[in-house]
Parts: C-alpha cells; sequence; structure tokens
C-alpha cells in the first residue's frame, strides 16, 4: 500500500501542483480547501513539513491563511508583524480603538456597543469568494447578508438635474423603461430585419415590453417599480395611486454621467452581485478566528530590515523589535506578504526580474471616512436598509449604510468610500489623504449634505473617523492599481515565496490574498516533497 507521501510525490509528477493540492484536500491535509470545505484536525497529516522552518512575513489574510495551513502540517512557523495587531487591511474599529496614519492617531469615540464598529477596510464578501467563505465555515464565522445594491439609495450628478439626488428605483426603472421603447421602435421601423426573423420580433418585444414596463404600444410612460407619488413607495391603501413622474429621455441623457452610469450597474460586476456577505459583528471576526489558532505563532512589532537568501540555502532575515533591538531568524522559506509599496525599501538580495516586478506594483489609494449618527435617519426617512448611496459632488463617492443594527436608535454610516483612479479625472481618494483629518471630515459632511440635507446635524461629528490606505504605516496603499499578477511574483526568489492581493488576480480581495496563500503552501509542499 502507498504511503500517503508517496502517493502524493505519484499524483504530483502526475497531476502537478493542483494535483497535489486536490489530493491533499481530499486526504484531510489541509485544514481547509476549497474543494471540500472543512475537514477535522485529527485528520491533518503532521508529518508533510517535517519541522520544516518557515518565516512568514506580515499577519494579514495571507500570512494568517499560509501559517494556519502550514502549522497544520508539521513546518515550524513564525509569523513577523510589524504592527501591534493583526488583520492587515482588515481592519473594523470599535469604541475605543486607536488607529494610525502617518500624520497622527484618531481615537474611536464611537458608543461601546456591539453593533457600532466600521469595516474601515475590506466590508464585503462575494457569495463565489469560496477560500475566505470556506475558512468562515470552518471556523464558524457568524455571516449576514451585506446588502449592496439597495433601490431605495440615491444617486446624485453634479450639474444634472439641479444637483438633486434621485432615488436608485427610479434611474433604474426609467432607463429600462426607455432602453426597451427605443429598441421596440426600431423593430417596429423594421430597423433591424436583417437581425431578426419576424418570429424573433414578436419574442423580442414580448421581452422587452416585460423589461422596461411599456404600454401595448411599446411607448414607455411610467412605471410602478419606480414607486408610487404620495406618502408611500408602494401603492398602500391608495389604490389608485400613481406611479411617480419618470425623468425625460433627455433629462436622463443629460446627467454628466459617466460615473453614473458605472455606478448604476456597479452590483453587475461579478464581484459585487449578490449575495454578499459580512461577519456578523465586523469583518476582523475573521482575523480574530486566525488568531485563536495561530495567534501564537505570531511576533509582533516586529519590522523587516533585511531579507536575504543564503548561498547554501534557505533564508535570513533581520528585523527588529519594538524599534530597538535587531535580530535574525533563519528559516528553511520566507513567505513575504509586504506590500510592494513597503517592500521596495527593504535591503534585499532578490534578483533583478523580482526587484522590477516590486518596482512596477503600483498602489491605488482608497479613502473610508465613518461617522456615528444620532438617529438611523436613513432607515426612518427614506426606507433605506444597507447599500450605497453614490454621488459625484465633492468627491466623497458612496455612502454607506450599515447592514447590520437595523432599527436601532444609532448607526455608524460610512460617510464616504473613494476609489477609483482611473474611473475619475482626479484622484479624490489622494486629494483626500493629502488632507488632515478634520479636513476630511469636514468635507465629508459637506459633502453628504447635498444628498441628506440635515446631515451634518444627524451625525455625531466628533466621531467621525477616518482612514487613507496610502497614509498607514506598513500599508502605503490600498490595493495593486492593476488587477493583474506580475509573473515574477508568483515564482520564489530563492527561499522567499510572495503572497498576498498584489500577487494575485483578485487585488483588493481578502479572497485574492487567502488564494495566493494557498498556492504558495502548495508550491512550498511541492519543493519539500520533491
Ligand atoms: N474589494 C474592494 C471593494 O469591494 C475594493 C475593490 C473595489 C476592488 C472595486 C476591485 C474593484 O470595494
Amino acid at each position: 500500500m502507498l504511503t500517503k507521501r508517496q502517493l502524493l510525490q505519484y499524483v504530483g509528477s502526475a497531476a502537478g501542483a493542483a494535483g497535489v493540492y486536490r489530493t491533499m484536500a481530499a486526504l484531510g491535509m489541509l485544514g481547509v480547501s476549497s474543494l471540500t470545505g472543512c475537514s477535522s484536525p485529527s485528520a491533518v497529516s503532521q508529518s508533510v513539513g517535517d519541522g520544516k522552518r518557515v518565516v512568514i512575513l506580515g499577519a494579514g489574510i495571507a500570512g494568517l491563511v499560509a501559517a494556519y495551513e502550514l502549522d497544520r502540517m508539521g513546518y515550524d512557523c513564525t509569523v513577523l508583524e510589524a504592527t501591534a495587531r493583526a488583520g492587515g487591511r482588515s481592519l473594523t474599529v470599535r469604541s475605543g480603538d486607536v488607529i494610525e496614519e502617518f500624520g497622527g492617531r484618531q481615537r474611536v469615540n464611537f458608543d461601546d456597543k456591539a453593533y457600532l464598529y466600521a469595516n474601515m477596510g475590506p466590508a464585503r464578501i462575494p457569495y463565489h469568494h469560496r477560500a475566505i467563505l470556506d475558512y468562515c465555515k470552518a471556523f464558524e464565522v457568524d455571516l449576514e447578508v451585506f446588502t449592496n445594491d439597495n433601490r431605495a439609495a440615491f444617486f446624485q450628478v453634479r450639474g444634472s438635474l439641479g444637483d438633486q439626488a434621485v432615488v436608485a428605483r427610479q434611474l433604474h426603472t426609467d432607463q429600462r423603461g426607455y432602453i426597451a421603447e427605443l429598441l421596440a421602435k426600431a423593430v417596429n421601423r423594421n430597423a433591424l430585419d436583417q437581425e431578426l426573423t419576424a418570429e424573433d420580433k414578436e419574442r423580442l418585444l414580448s421581452m422587452l415590453k416585460d423589461f422596461g414596463d411599456l404600454q401595448d404600444d411599446y411607448m414607455y410612460v411610467d412605471s410602478g417599480r419606480a414607486g408610487y407619488q404620495g406618502q408611500h413607495v408602494s401603492k398602500g391603501l391608495v389604490g389608485d395611486a400613481m406611479p411617480v413622474e419618470p425623468l425625460g429621455l433627455r433629462q436622463l441623457l443629460g446627467f454628466d454621467a459617466s460615473d453614473l452610469w458605472w455606478a448604476l450597474r456597479f452590483s453587475h460586476g461579478v464581484n459585487q452581485n449578490p449575495t454578499l456577505l459580512q461577519p456578523v459583528g465586523g469583518m476582523d471576526m475573521i482575523v480574530e478566528a486566525f488568531k485563536a489558532r495561530v495567534g501564537h505563532l505570531i511576533r509582533y512589532e516586529s519590522v523587516v530590515e533585511d531579507i536575504a537568501n543564503q548561498s547554501a540555502g534557505g533564508v535570513r532575515i533581520g528585523y527588529s523589535h519594538r524599534g530597538t533591538t535587531m535580530e535574525a531568524l533563519h528559516a528553511d522559506f520566507a513567505i513575504c506578504t509586504i506590500p510592494t509599496t513597503v517592500l521596495r525599501d527593504i535591503d534585499n538580495n532578490f534578483s533583478e526580474a523580482t526587484r522590477a516586478a516590486i518596482e512596477s506594483r503600483k498602489y491605488d489609494a482608497a479613502v473610508k471616512i465613518a461617522f456615528q449618527a444620532r438617529r438611523r435617519f436613513w432607515e426612518e426617512d427614506h426606507f433605506i436598509y444597507g447599500g450605497i448611496s453614490w454621488t459625484n459632488y465633492n468627491d466623497i463617492q458612496q455612502i454607506w449604510y450599515p447592514a447590520n443594527g437595523y432599527h436601532r436608535p444609532k448607526g455608524v454610516i460610512m460617510g464616504a468610500y473613494i476609489f477609483g483612479e482611473d474611473e475619475f479625472d482626479r484622484d479624490f481618494a489622494l486629494d483626500f489623504a493629502k488632507m488632515s483629518h478634520s479636513q476630511r471630515l469636514e468635507h465629508a459632511l459637506a459633502s453628504g449634505e447635498r444628498v441628506h440635507p440635515g446631515y451634518r446635524d444627524e451625525l455625531e461629528v466628533n466621531t467621525g473617523v477616518s482612514r487613507a490606505w496610502s497614509e498607514v504605516p506598513f500599508q502605503k496603499g490600498s490595493w495593486p492599481s492593476a488587477p493583474v499578477p506580475i509573473a515574477a511574483l508568483e515564482v520564489p526568489d530563492g527561499a522567499v515565496y510572495f503572497a498576498g492581493d498584489h500577487t494575485s488576480a483578485l487585488s483588493g480581495w481578502q479572497e485574492g490574498s487567502a488564494q495566493s496563500a494557498l498556492a504558495v503552501v502548495e508550491a512550498i509542499n511541492k519543493r519539500v516533497m520533491a
């Protein structure tokens, strides 16, 4: 009979790394895998790693996933974390927390209640991000629905409709109505006879009528989908309530609008469409679950100064601990999850190709600003339960309503979420990053006022928290600007492997971090078993 190890070697030569990984998963040798869900700890072989030493640089999601998997397979792991906390960009702030940027510290003044928190980093998990969701499942991290697309939320485009915020259900309905009407006209004027048979035309017309809620003559007049006039959104008790007046076609087209169209279809993106999820109590519940398992492997406040592949094999990591003592660790392998924005300034003896890759990987600067509100005015006044309002007025871009704590007395609203250098003519996120904390809050309040008149008074202004990821020590950016992996970071440089969302095709997602870590675990296993 084959031993597990022999079987893996056999599968390795026949099926490549992915085959090894799948086989290990099937044998219960990986703690968690996207193929099997979770496996019981007792089923995990302790022998694969054989006591080999691995030093993991960074206790963000990638580092935690790598530590968890390798530890279970018998590797001897140490995680060096530059800051005093694990999680990296996965940052949930609550009452009393102190967070740091280059420009200073902020204290979080939310009330001390479990539902009053803000995810200043990752905040949503798409349903198909299986690696991160499988860890949630295995670690029993409770999840709840995160609402991305909310038809009761608002869109506001500078210079259009007198800057007025328009409710999302109206824009969606009118956009579909006019597209359907115009296409039906083209069909009925025989403009598409080259493309369509008579039968196709009949079928398309019936599709369009339903798509746009058209009248029998294929005209878009109005639609209850946009809501009804009067006090209630739906008809309520008023049987003869009339649908709200649609925007005119020309008004709709008059939106100065590339931002609007992009935002209107945002949740059609495969990573943004329902169902999205969030951990109950804050995104860092995932980090906490990892810490419960591998927290003892983390050395906090350990700043890597020097990464040196050794000529005899293995790697030496020089680091300073608590800003004073210089220490060194020798290991068989290193897994470096440090963002390239920071890594580029760390001494190393990497190859030219690796250095060029690190140098070329630029980061975006995303900003989030949160406030505690005195009352949940978005629920009480507008029936908004979670979701996003979009504005391109004064640059806050998005207001996120909390997808938790419904109907509680207070709530934490994300008063700005700014990113997307490429979509807008200016990089508003960088503009915000350069401001002082109080200037950021002031801007967010002034902009929010345009979407929600009376906004400033509804918020407890002294609770404002801002996070500009470009200004955060040991991060210096939110996520890589170009969402393509760089080949030179997908392979090891000597004994140093690279992981983190910036090495994956899913940059800006915890899933990219987790998957990149799993790929490195697989690659190290393969090398050890060869
Ligand atoms: N994942 C983050 C978000 O959902 C950042 C991101 C935004 C990444 C858009 C890619 C595209 O907001």
